[in-house]
């Protein structure tokens, strides 16, 4: 086997999940509010979504029987907090059981402080446009800390820190969302007895103000947690594409590529690392964002299958970030999982690449374990290594998580 890849001693090997996505009946969070107005851009509500709540148990011994030796979690701010300044201890107890039970199983866990949910009073006084989040965000973390901090392998402030503003910039922009965005808004809006201007859910603070109160809650929570657990590694996560240009293209791809990820990542130039959470690329011409090209295959986002961007954006974000690199969420949703296991294949032959020309990577976390609640797609794409059964609650382990779950034994392949 002249092809074999080995990965460094030590090298982080596991899946991702978020809590609104697997837990179910987040019933605090602002999401749970948005999935019920009648409205709604959200194809149908999360529901029970895979009962992660009560079958952690079942789910972490699953992933650790095949082989991996991290898993990375939300654990989530709406169920801790669910009114303001009301924490709950049963709810953190909830989490510090599951993450013993990640301990038990060998599964070093990964743990993120806010995953896209907010609590619903949050939203209320204004969310992530109001500077003071920032301090509320902060305070619940302290307290996550103070009670699982001991428990915790690394943590993620923040996930994907620029999606609000390239939902804002990118997709939005280009007429996605759809005729009824307006009155979904409104009504929104309305729902957190707040103006469609004021409204600002984590996705949609999309503005610079924005982006200046998920900054400002990155950095004071950070201090937060490293003043319980100074020794605990904290960084955020940014969702990178690969941002290609085709003749003529460059200055507008420049320009995207500053506002939406170089800002971020120079913001985590102080951080112990920074996680890379990457799934396709994008194209740009000399008018804005291109169509996927023509003839590549699409994944079930419609977006091109491009496993290749990972390598790509590792390689921007240590040329801007400069500091050590975990991938914290890669993958594809696929129907037929035999394109799951290429793009797994050919993603992790483009990480070896990074690690061979020198790239502090430290880890690697498959987006998702399981088949899970996507936004506003609701179940329709899955991501996962395994599937669910939503009816019985039954996990069926697909072929790409025993071949993932080997390379993270063999710790190569
Ligand atoms: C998010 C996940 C999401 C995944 C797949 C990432 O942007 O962190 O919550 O499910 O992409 O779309």
């Amino acid at each position: 086997m002249n092809n074999h890849v080995q990965f460094p001693k030590g090298f982080r090997w596991g899946t991702a999940t978020a809590a609104h996505q697997v837990e179910g009946n987040n019933i605090n969070s602002d999401f749970w509010v948005l999935e019920h107005l009648p409205e709604t851009i959200f194809v149908e509500p999360s529901g029970d979504a895979i009962d992660h709540y009560h079958r952690y148990a079942e789910d972490v011994a699953m992933l650790a029987e095949l082989g991996f030796n991290h898993y990375r979690l939300s654990i989530e701010w709406a169920r801790i907090e669910p009114e303001e300044g009301r924490f709950s201890p049963a709810v953190l107890d909830h989490y510090r059981r599951m993450l013993e039970t990640c301990h038990q199983h060998s599964l070093k866990p990964v743990v993120t402080y806010h995953h896209f949910t907010s609590p619903r009073w949050l939203i209320g006084q204004g969310g992530w446009g109001k500077m003071e989040t920032a301090e509320k965000f902060a305070r619940y973390c302290t307290k996550a800390t103070q009670h699982l901090g001991d428990l915790i392998e690394v943590a993620c402030t923040l996930n994907e820190v620029n999606i609000p503003r390239m939902a804002a910039l990118l997709w939005l922009s280009a007429g996605s969302g759809g005729p009824d965005r307006g009155k979904f808004m409104a009504q929104a809006a309305q729902a957190f007895h707040t103006t469609p201007e004021r409204f600002a859910p984590f996705m949609f603070a999309g503005t610079p103000q924005g982006r200046n109160v998920i900054l400002a809650a990155h950095h004071q929570s950070k201090a937060a947690i490293k003043a319980e657990r100074p020794n605990l590694p904290v960084g955020l996560t940014i969702a990178m594409q690969d941002m290609q240009a085709v003749s003529g293209g460059e200055a507008v791809r420049d320009q995207m590529r500053q506002e939406l990820q170089d800002v971020y990542l120079q913001a985590a130039r102080e951080d112990d690392f920074v996680g890379i959470q990457t799934y396709s690329r994008e194209r740009f011409g000399p008018d804005g964002r291109l169509d996927p090209e023509e003839g590549v295959e699409l994944t079930q986002m419609g977006y091109e299958f491009w496993p290749e961007a990972i390598g790509a954006t590792l390689r921007r974000a240590r040329d801007v970030a400069g500091v050590p690199l975990i991938v914290t969420e890669n993958g594809i949703g696929a129907e037929d999982d035999s394109r799951r296991l290429e793009y797994y294949q050919r993603a992790l032959q483009s990480v070896a690449g990074c690690l061979r020309d020198g790239l502090d990577v430290r880890g690697y976390f498959a987006w998702s374990a399981f088949d899970n609640y996507e936004w506003m797609l609701g179940y329709r794409p899955t991501f996962g290594l395994i599937a669910v059964d939503r009816e019985t609650q039954k996990r069926i382990v697909k072929p790409s998580a025993r071949w993932l779950g080997a390379v993270a034994r063999a710790n190569g392949f």
